[in-house]
């Protein structure tokens, strides 16, 4: 070969390899419409994406990037988020209502694009306008990029699991009469496995759902809840689950008979089919130690063993779930997750951090305001929640919008020039109170500031788990604790090697959690309780990073089309 050829081949190769890189585009075509299911005895309209509860699975690999056009044949105005989901330098496609963008009104489509950069494993999808995330939800999943595999050996098949909830009602209906009364939500009828109940419920027997598995093998199962309100066990009977992921991120693998997994939440889990042949339950069930509502039943699907073999005459096992309220159970649980912080998936902790911020995290009342003047809140007053005293109120026109033409009057700026050690959000450095004030404040950052962001519980009207979770970013849980922080000793005991990078995380009732990330993501970032009801109430603000001076660390410019806000 002559050295020209040469050249022209090394050129062609080096081109491949580029290609390779950045990865392939896949479309999407996602057609919101009212969609007739029957369940539990009873027929109801459910808003749904192609049809089906849950909906399509996105399947990629990393450095590939989706293309989703949301078709809007419902009848009101919903938005699409991508949970999970980094979105570098690209909040316009991020999803969250009249916070990135305005809803996608009926009779029109707007196209998202979905980059997955540093992801892998599983997320999810979700609707992001009120309660239609209830049904309209469906996987992500990320696969290794071409030529690199898992960190264990590659499984012999995999499944996906959602666990979300059925209404008999509305759902829609259900938030806006909650939010009417002041009072608290109606709880589900029932838990779903991939859209099916199980065999615990009426008229669900026929369609539970079955994992079919061959004997001697190992699976990955990929695990969402999509509950609205609802943390849960999970766990299938008479085998090990070994935690290899959460959230698009590999952990160090962590064996266990139960998981406890938060609205949001994605666990990978490795099972082998080492038992007997046979049927066995998979379940979910809640997990809650509040004094709210909440829905006590238990979904079920099946593992079914293939192959010919004399069916066992007992009745299928149920696995061992620990008990509703099993606040101890799940500390220590959430406190031996641990990232994986291998040389090929590292753990790049952040350690110079630059600003601290403290956020409380309450249940509130604020003053009924219904033409009845009395509300179903404890002493008339209606249900709120706030993040350091401040309960959140979703704008009339999208934050990001509002950031990047300048327009003013949509939310207000906590923009310390000095950033000082303990940062509450402005006016806020107070006692926490019982009636929060109100208010659309975002935190702003400069570029590359080095964060370190602290939750804590408090019980100013009760006390309960939450489900933290932030757009734009993983974060590292550098820390997890019962009771107040305590800023002298807890830093101490702080995991700075390998701590789980994820985007959701569980803050324990009366507890507190400490992350960590570096402001790297120009753009508007929501913050909040993965619990629909908490965040509906006000738990949830806004992160707004600044463009960093340069085009490469500076937001994108919005798509041609934005769903314009009427
Ligand atoms: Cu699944 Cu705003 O999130
Ligand atoms: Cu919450």
């Amino acid at each position: 070969m002559s050295l020209e050829n040469l050249s022209v081949l090394l050129v062609i190769l080096s081109f491949l390899v580029v290609c390779k890189s950045l990865g392939n585009f896949h479309y999407y075509d996602f057609v919101l419409k009212e969609t007739n299911f029957t369940k539990l005895c009873s027929t109801n309209t459910i808003l749904t994406v192609n049809d089906s509860f849950p909906g399509p699975t996105i399947r990629v690999q990393k450095g590939d990037t989706a293309v989703v056009t949301v078709h809007n044949h419902g009848r009101y105005g919903i938005t699409i988020h991508w949970h999970g989901v980094r979105e570098p330098r690209d909040p316009w496609s991020d999803g969250p209502e009249n916070i990135t963008q305005c809803p996608i009104q009926p009779g029109t489509n707007f196209t998202q694009k979905v980059a997955f950069t540093l992801e892998e494993g599983t997320l999810w999808w979700h609707a992001h306008s009120g309660g239609t995330r209830a049904t309209v939800h469906g996987a992500i999943v990320i696969l290794p990029a071409g030529g690199t595999s898992y960190p264990f050996p590659e499984p012999y098949g995999q499944h996906t699991i959602i666990i979300g909830e059925w209404y008999k009602r509305d759902m829609m209906q259900i938030l806006h009469s909650a939010l009417a009364t002041g009072g608290e939500p109606s709880v589900s009828d029932a838990y779903t496995i991939n859209g099916q109940p199980g065999d615990f419920y009426d008229c669900s027997k026929e369609a539970t759902y079955r994992f079919l598995v061959d004997y001697g093998k190992t699976y990955l199962f990929r695990i969402i809840n999509a509950a609205m309100n609802e943390e849960l066990f999970f766990g299938i009977s008479n085998h090990n689950l070994t935690i290899v992921g959460i959230d698009g991120s590999y952990t160090k693998p962590l064996n266990t008979n139960f998981i406890m997994i938060i609205p949001g939440q994605t666990m990978d889990v490795l099972v082998s089919t080492n038992q007997p042949k046979g049927l066995y339950y998979v379940a979910a069930s809640a997990f809650y130690d509040g004094n709210a509502m909440y829905n006590n039943s238990t979904t079920t699907a099946i593992l079914h063993y293939s192959g010919s073999y004399t069916p066992p005459t007992s009745s299928i096992p149920m696995p061992m779930l620990p008990a509703v309220n099993s606040s101890g159970t799940v500390f220590n649980f959430i406190k031996s997750l641990r990232g994986l912080a291998s040389q090929d998936h590292p753990a790049n902790v952040p350690v110079n951090v630059t600003r601290k911020i403290y956020i409380t995290v309450s249940m509130n009342e604020l003053p009924c305001q219904n033409s009845k003047g009395s509300c179903s809140g404890p002493n008339g007053t209606r249900l709120a929640s706030s993040l350091s005293n401040i309960s959140f109120q979703i704008p009339q026109i999208d934050i990001l919008q509002a950031y990047y033409w300048n327009i003013s009057g949509v939310f207000t700026e906590d923009f310390p020039d000095q950033p000082p050690f303990f940062y509450n959000f402005t006016g806020d450095t107070g006692s926490n109170t019982l009636i929060p004030s109100t208010g659309t404040r975002a935190l702003i950052f400069y570029y590359n500031e080095v964060v370190e962001l602290m939750w804590q519980g408090t019980s100013v009207l009760t006390a309960e788990n939450h489900a933290m979770h932030l757009h734009g970013f993983s974060f590292f849980v550098v820390g997890v604790g019962t009771g107040n922080f305590n800023n002298v000793t807890d830093p101490k005991s702080y995991n700075l090697i390998d701590p789980p990078e994820v985007n959701t995380f569980a803050l324990p009732k009366n507890g507190w959690v400490a992350m960590r990330f570096v402001a790297n993501n120009p753009g508007v970032w929501y913050m909040h309780c993965h619990l629909e009801r908490h965040t509906s109430w006000g738990m949830d603000t806004v992160l707004i990073v600044r463009d960093g001076g340069t085009t490469e660390t500076s937001m994108v410019p919005p798509p041609e089309y934005m769903p314009p806000c009427s």
